[in-house]
């Protein structure tokens, strides 16, 4: 194929993934397969990867971000970004119509919308193609964090029609879906990693990571409110709603034009009682001026516009009970202290238990038994103890203590500095622990064995599972003396205990619960050390020399190593056939011009990761070497290089080149 034909090829390939993109995320009607999506999305990324002089910032294979570390740079606002003035009462909402009609003449209209609760965000868009992404910092000057909008998949990276200005910023809010948020919090709680307190944190935390390809596996979302610009074509702001969305941006459809301030409070009284039905969380509604010339004859006070406002709905909140406080034993020996309450109905459910979170936030609200207690369903999902309500405290509250002994196995708790959880350090004799851990290991990321919770429970309990590497050992006579197993089941569970043996060594070293050790780090420890005796083997600085894992996972993964329990499980398993060796994906060779060069790269580079710069010099016969060395052949070289590496190359010798300057080797 010559060079015409790659770039045609390539571009086609682009243009139908932005429009199936588009068909997908935006109008929820795609044309084929996530299957068939993927494959066009991997021929694209073999084509990109082989000619990276026809690279695009703004291709559909960006999505996934970068591991390279991000500084975001501070941007200006064209246009600064106003906050809204908000209200809880209608009363001021009233006040806010009188000002209205006694500043405007004609009549009048309102659109009412949503409240998303996220993070407002600006983007920027020249000749169709997303340009900038900039937070609101202080209304005039923002984070440039565009690599990490690029990966939210319903942001349009080049708009899908052609009837867009040349230049235009939209604005609008960045937020996590429900379902999104509980799936993520569920999977750090299993890493042993604190959970984030709402959905709106969550965003707000994923749109300032610094390495975007952890962003792009945040399930994001944004829904589009405004549109700036020089020469735009319509009159009213529910004209430009409507154009954002033939441009191809998400705009909710939850949108109303309100005549009246009645017409307003009526679109406020439905959303109240209705917003537990959507699928994010909104704190209230913005009320706007629909006819862009009132809007301007209207004007800004020095913070915000004068001609819209937000009604923010109150946290809802009951009194209810506490009757007793249960503590719960997570996989890494975690104690989350939960409230038993008389149950109470609160935002459409009945609520029974309350999160406590720790001792402090106990002490802190000096909580009795037997007390009646506020509870409260803000942006949270589990709603939360916020406050006593100490007139009501009778003679008969009992003194809560926190506990200093497991619930389950009776060890002494202890509280590691600067973590805000007691711990039950008891790990492979606390029963809730060893079932926590065998659940995870279990799960379908990890070694994929089908068995239920309670399967587990009752393996454990009849003692045919001490420690994960049981699994292996399982026997069907054993299987079959027990309630509820019958010869199929028993079968069940052992053939899909067999077929975990063929489960890579990344998800086997995901799947053994290391904490700290999640998805992404084990496949790079994988990758990068090749075997468990090498991961038994590495030091604390060999570990450390890992993509992704810092001083936190490397004394965490030395401390698991030196565990003479850890080690005999893993004998166990191996003896039985499971896999601890890496075996990297046979990719096709690119060629041998870096035979038998040692190459050491450092640095972050503009036009690809690391990790594709690694694999760039393997896939053209060159080996990648971690240290600069007198067998070093050359030192490529990122922005902010090692200074130590630097200079220990030039010391040597080694010849030093650019990013351009090796893909100009590989031709
Ligand atoms: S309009 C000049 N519309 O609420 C008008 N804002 O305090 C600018 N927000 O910073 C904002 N949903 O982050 C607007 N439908 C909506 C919104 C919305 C959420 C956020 C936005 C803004 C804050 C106002």
């Amino acid at each position: 194929m010559d060079n015409n034909t790659v770039q045609q090829q390539i571009a086609a390939l682009r243009e139908q993934l932005h429009q199936h993109n588009y068909r997908y995320y935006i109008l929820a009607q795609p044309l084929i397969s996530d299957f068939e999506f993927d494959s066009l999305m991997k021929q694209l990324e073999a084509l990109e990867q082989q000619h990276p002089e026809f690279a695009d910032a703004n291709s559909p294979t960006q999505r996934v971000g970068s591991d390279k570390e991000q500084a975001f740079v501070q941007v200006q606002h064209t246009y600064p970004m106003l906050s809204l003035g908000n209200t809880y009462s209608r009363e001021d909402l009233s006040e806010f119509d009188d000002r209205i009609r006694k500043n405007i003449e004609e009549d009048y209209e309102y659109v009412c919308e949503l409240k998303y609760d996220g993070i407002a965000i600006s983007i920027r868009y020249e000749n169709g193609a997303l340009k900038q992404a900039v937070t609101r910092g202080d209304g005039l000057v923002g984070d440039d964090v565009t690599q990490n909008i690029k990966t939210i998949k319903s942001i349009p990276l080049v708009l899908p029609s052609a009837e867009y200005p040349d230049e235009f910023e939209v604005r609008g809010e960045v937020f996590l879906p429900l379902d999104g948020f509980m799936k993520m919090n569920a999977e750090r709680e299993a890493l042993g990693e604190a959970a984030f307190a709402n959905p709106r944190n969550a965003a707000a935390g994923s749109i300032k990571m610094q390495n975007s390809s952890t962003v792009a596996k945040r399930p994001l979302d944004c829904y589009l409110y405004y549109v700036l610009g020089a020469n735009l074509s319509f009159q009213t702001h529910a004209q430009g709603l409507s154009k954002i969305k033939e441009w191809g941006f998400k705009v909710s459809e939850h949108t109303q034009i309100c005549k009246s301030i009645d017409e307003v409070f009526t679109f406020i009284d439905f959303w109240d009682k209705q917003r537990h039905t959507l699928p994010f969380d909104i704190d209230g509604i913005v009320i706007k001026i629909n006819k862009i010339a009132q809007q301007q004859e209207l004007g800004f006070t020095a913070k915000n516009p004068r001609w819209a406002i937000s009604y923010k709905f109150k946290a809802e909140q009951a009194f209810t009970k506490l009757n007793s406080v249960d503590y719960q034993v997570g996989r890494t020996g975690a104690i989350t202290p939960v409230a038993n309450l008389t149950p109470v109905q609160l935002a459409g459910t009945t609520v029974k238990r309350a999160s406590l979170h720790n001792a402090d936030q106990i002490a802190l609200l000096d909580l009795r038994i037997g007390d009646i207690v506020c509870i409260e369903k803000g942006g949270e999902i589990i709603p939360k103890v916020v406050s006593v309500d100490v007139s009501r405290r009778s003679e008969a509250v009992q003194v809560l203590e926190y506990i200093q002994h497991c619930p389950a196995c009776n060890t002494a708790l202890v509280r590691i500095d600067g973590e805000a959880k007691h711990f039950c350090p008891n790990e492979f004799a606390c029963p809730p622990q060893i079932k926590g851990k065998m659940e995870h290991f279990i799960s379908r990321k990890a070694m994929n064995i089908n068995a239920a919770e309670a399967t587990v429970a009752q393996l454990y309990e009849a003692g045919l599972l001490k420690d994960v590497s049981d699994f292996y050992y399982l026997k069907k006579e054993n299987l079959l003396s027990l309630d509820r197993f019958a010869e199929k089941s028993a079968q069940n569970l052992l053939d899909s205990v067999e077929a975990s043996k063929q489960v890579p060594f990344t998800k086997v070293l995901f799947a053994l619960g290391i904490r700290y050790v999640g998805e992404t780090v084990a496949k790079k420890i994988a990758q990068a050390l090749g075997s468990i005796e090498a991961l038994f083997q590495a030091s604390v600085a060999d570990l450390l020399a890992i993509d992704e894992v810092g001083e936190k996972i490397a004394s965490s993964i030395k401390l698991w190593c030196e565990n003479e329990l850890n080690q005999k499980i893993v004998t166990k398993m191996q003896l039985a056939g499971v896999c601890f060796e890496h075996i990297a994906q046979q990719k096709e060779s690119l060629g041998n011009t870096l035979n038998g060069l040692n190459m050491v790269i450092s640095g972050t580079f503009t036009l690809h990761s690391r990790e594709q710069i690694k694999e760039l010099i393997e896939l053209h016969g060159g080996k990648n070497v971690s240290a600069v060395s007198a067998k070093t052949n050359y030192l490529i070289a990122g922005d902010n290089i090692g200074p130590s590496k630097l200079k220990k190359a030039q010391d040597l010798g080694v010849k030093i080149i650019s990013e351009t300057e090796f893909l100009a080797m590989l031709g």
